[in-house]
């Protein structure tokens, strides 16, 4: 798909998307600090965030850790100042000065994958590690996102999720060696309702489907109800590739 169509599903998508993100900061907790958990950051550590949508790694570093935030997208919050912008194959950061990267949520609208390692790679110190975390190819996830979103985002989504023996030799091909493991947690809410109104929004679901539709789709996804929340299962596979 021509990178100016992605460009501007982003552009659209991206205003919806950092609305849900500012207004239910907490949903996302478990996922980002399950990806903290796997960087393991030292004292000082300089991380790069990749796309970064509209910078939200950020609030859960320490006061000593260096955030650098860029994305390919102008869409994810217009007046941000801590996020700028790249393209999958030029990112503004010195060689080999990043202890770690994270792409989050994101590969799966990489098109140049090979020269978005190589590029990331660059900006890593020596065993620097790049994170990626992203949707497994066939699971859950990928048919609420290709499917059900296809279906009511009126853009559509057409996501190119993890296939392990591709993207770990692609990732070793450009110089990493790689571990993966799929981690399993939710996103929290504090009812079912906040649920639906965050899933419309972060998934541009302007074609609207009906709440008992996107319950259901909430439900195969899996569910659990807490006396003080509701929390919706998600899993993404993290692959933890190394800069040899
Ligand atoms: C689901 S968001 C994830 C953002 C952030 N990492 C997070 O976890 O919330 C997907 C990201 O992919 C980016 N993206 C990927 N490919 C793109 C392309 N070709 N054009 C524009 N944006 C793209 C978007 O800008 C966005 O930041």
């Amino acid at each position: 798909m021509p990178d100016k169509f992605y460009a501007e599903i982003f552009a659209q998508n991206g205003n919806s998307y950092h609305q849900a993100m500012q207004t239910w900061p907490q949903a996302r907790d478990q996922e980002f600090n399950t990806a903290l958990a796997s960087l393991n950051l030292a004292q000082g550590a300089h991380v790069l965030d990749v796309p970064a949508g509209g910078g939200y790694l950020q609030r859960y570093l320490s006061d000593s850790h260096h955030y650098h935030g860029f994305d390919f997208s102008g869409g994810f919050d217009a007046a941000h100042n801590i996020v700028e912008n790249c393209s999958e194959t030029k990112i503004d950061i010195a060689d080999s000065s990043m202890d770690a990267a994270l792409c989050l949520a994101s590969l799966h609208h990489i098109e140049n994958r090979s020269e978005f390692y190589q590029e990331v790679r660059r900006t890593l110190k020596p065993n620097g590690v790049f994170l990626i975390a992203d949707v497994v190819a066939g699971s859950p996830q990928d048919g609420f996102l290709n499917t059900f979103v296809n279906q009511w985002n009126s853009l559509g989504h057409e996501g190119v999720f993890i296939d392990l023996e591709r993207d770990q030799e692609a990732l070793v091909n450009a110089g990493f060696s790689c571990d993966y493991s799929v981690q399993h947690y939710h996103w929290q809410f504090r009812s079912s309702a906040e649920a639906l109104e965050y899933f419309r929004l972060l998934f541009t679901l302007d074609r609207q489907p009906s709440d008992a539709l996107l319950t259901k789709a909430i439900t195969q996804l899996g569910e659990k109800k807490t006396s003080a929340a509701y929390c919706v299962r998600w899993s993404l596979g993290f692959i933890k590739a190394v800069k040899r």
